[in-house]
């Protein structure tokens, strides 16, 4: 304890005394040299000025100007969690997937749970979608399974994206409402979006208020493909459950708790896993066939519909126990890059246009999120199985090709350092035959946008239904073009009439609007 002293004589400011004990405490700058003085930087004489010969302040302040990235183009306020994936059973008839062949195996996970419209800074009781998304770091490479808290989606084709979000966040003139759904823009776009009816009662209702991430469902949303050895192949959605129920809140609550601890949700995950509670979900898939899918009175392949359970049963197939808070939340929480297209063999992608839509938005924004194309190699990205390939360089490389040899075909030897495709074990995609003409188009399969809506409104016990009523009075009592108000009140006419009705009177129109087409084909009406 003599060797180490903290100095703080009038004038000189902090100073460690070092000794070869204490070495490990010495501080150094990012080149690793020493640093004698942390408080002050060097002047000409004891009140300056500085000099720009300082090379300690330099590089202090130059790295510190360098500490933002830009946040996540949506779910941009989010928070995540270490754990692991156990499997029930074996599920090799289901898929080939390497970490389903073995009951009781475990995969390390990470999860990161997130609002979807707020910024960064905005508070955790938003009423919003939540993401699930989680990263399995299996054997044969990481699979991201990136979900949300509801079920469907507000928009069935990826070209509608940057209009929703444009849409759903603050207003590009006076940067607000910056966590809300309740402004005019959101409901201007989503009344003349007739298929995001399903979702905005989701929405709506108390699901879209989760008390704490722990008592979310998730959903893959999509449908995707399972194959198993024998190159069969069957459709799959994946769920989440959560072990200990379903909760949410209620809108006065989530008002209180914002104001009072924006953090709320974060905090609670936190001292969950601090104190050893560790949250658990249930991993449920609904497996069908192409039969079930030409059947099935909606297209699998469309986002904004869901499965019913008393349809296609869920089957549970492991558990996803959070037990690791992060060391640090911006190496973590902030870089870690979930993809859809992250995938592995065993589990493949749809034609579903929104999932196909998906699979390059995300590594198309993490190369600008996260500066270049070599993300991969941060700790949270890096597969934890071993990676052969030959790309090499770009910003910030870290694992390049070792030796010569970074090309394919070649004649060298072959080893750990000179890898081929594997032809029985490789990544194979379905071989489901496609023909067509090129067409820009929305299927007719697409285009029932109430019948869900209808079924969901009334599987809501009488509570929920009422909240759901208050919700839409609430959010469209900020909107502040009439006709906006009434040509939501006009879908609702389809979806329940004492719903529309009691929506009406809260926002006191005062008389009921025609119901809305019910066929609106989402397509252009502009003819040159
Ligand atoms: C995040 C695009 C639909 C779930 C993101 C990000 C983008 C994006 C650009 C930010 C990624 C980053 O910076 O790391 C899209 C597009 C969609 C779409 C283009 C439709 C065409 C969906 C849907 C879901 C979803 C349907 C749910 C099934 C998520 C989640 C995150 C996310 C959970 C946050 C991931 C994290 O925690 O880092 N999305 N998204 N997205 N998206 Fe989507």
């Amino acid at each position: 304890a003599e060797s180490f002293k903290y100095n703080n004589q009038k004038g000189t400011g902090g100073e460690l005394h070092q000794s070869p004990e204490n070495a490990k405490q010495m501080m150094t700058t990012a080149q690793g040299c020493p640093v004698k003085d942390d408080q002050n930087s060097l002047k000409i004489g004891s009140r300056g000025p500085t000099l720009l010969e300082d090379h300690i302040l330099r590089e202090k302040i130059f790295h510190f100007d360098h500490e933002r990235i830009p946040e996540r183009v949506v779910h941009a306020r989010g928070y995540g969690a270490h754990g692991y994936f156990e499997t029930y059973d074996a599920y090799s008839d289901l898929t080939c997937a390497d970490l389903f062949q073995r009951k009781g195996e475990q995969t390390p996970v990470f999860v990161r749970f997130s609002t979807v419209a707020g910024n960064m800074g905005s508070p955790d009781l938003a009423r919003d979608v939540r993401g699930f998304a989680v990263k399995f770091y299996t054997k044969e490479g990481n699979w991201d399974l990136v979900g949300n808290n509801i079920p469907v989606f507000f928009i069935q084709d990826a070209m509608k994206f940057p209009d929703l979000v444009h849409a759903a966040k603050q207003e590009p003139d006076r940067g607000f409402p910056q966590a809300q759904t309740a402004h005019d823009n959101f409901w201007d776009f989503t009344s003349l979006t007739p298929e995001s009816i399903h979702m905005l009662m989701w929405a709506m209702s108390d699901r879209a208020i989760p008390r704490s991430f722990r008592f979310m469902e998730g959903f893959g949303v999509h449908t995707f493909k399972f194959i198993n050895s024998s190159n069969e192949e069957k459709y799959v959605k994946f769920h989440w459950k959560p072990k200990s129920g379903l909760q949410s809140v209620v809108w006065n609550e989530a008002l209180k708790i914002n104001g009072a601890d924006p953090d709320f949700h974060r905090r609670d995950l936190w001292n969950a896993i601090d104190a050893g509670d560790y949250p658990e979900w249930e991993l449920g898939v609904q497996v069908f066939d192409q039969r079930f899918a030409d059947k099935f009175k909606f297209d699998v392949f469309d986002s904004t519909k869901l499965i019913p359970e008393e349809d296609v049963p869920v089957q549970k197939i492991g558990k996803l126990v959070l037990n690791k808070m992060v060391d640090n939340f911006f190496a973590e929480t902030e870089q870690v890059a979930f993809c859809t297209q992250n995938i592995v063999p065993g589990i493949d992608f749809t034609p579903d246009p929104l999932l196909q839509g998906r699979n390059f938005s995300y590594l198309d924004t993490q190369t600008k999120r996260l500066g270049g194309p070599n993300f991969t190699h941060i700790p949270i990205n890096a597969p934890r199985c071993p990676m052969r390939h030959f790309q090499q360089d770009g910003h910030m490389a870290m694992h390049n090709p070792k030796g010569r040899v970074n090309y394919e075909p070649n004649s060298w030897d072959r080893d750990e350092n000179n890898p081929r495709a594997c032809a029985t074990r490789g990544y194979q995609s379905s071989s489901q035959p496609v023909e067509g003409d090129k067409l820009r188009y929305r299927s007719k399969t697409f285009a029932d946008h109430y019948s869900q809506a209808i079924q969901f409104y009334n599987s809501q016990t009488q509570v929920e239904q009422r909240h759901i009523k208050d919700a839409f009075i609430f959010e469209l009592s900020k909107v502040q073009t009439p006709a906006i108000r009434e040509r939501v009140v006009s879908h609702l006419m389809n979806v329940d009439e004492s719903l529309a009705k009691g929506v009406a009177q809260g926002l006191g129109i005062p008389s009921l609007p025609e119901k809305a087409e019910t066929a609106m084909p989402p397509q252009t009406d502009l003819k040159i």
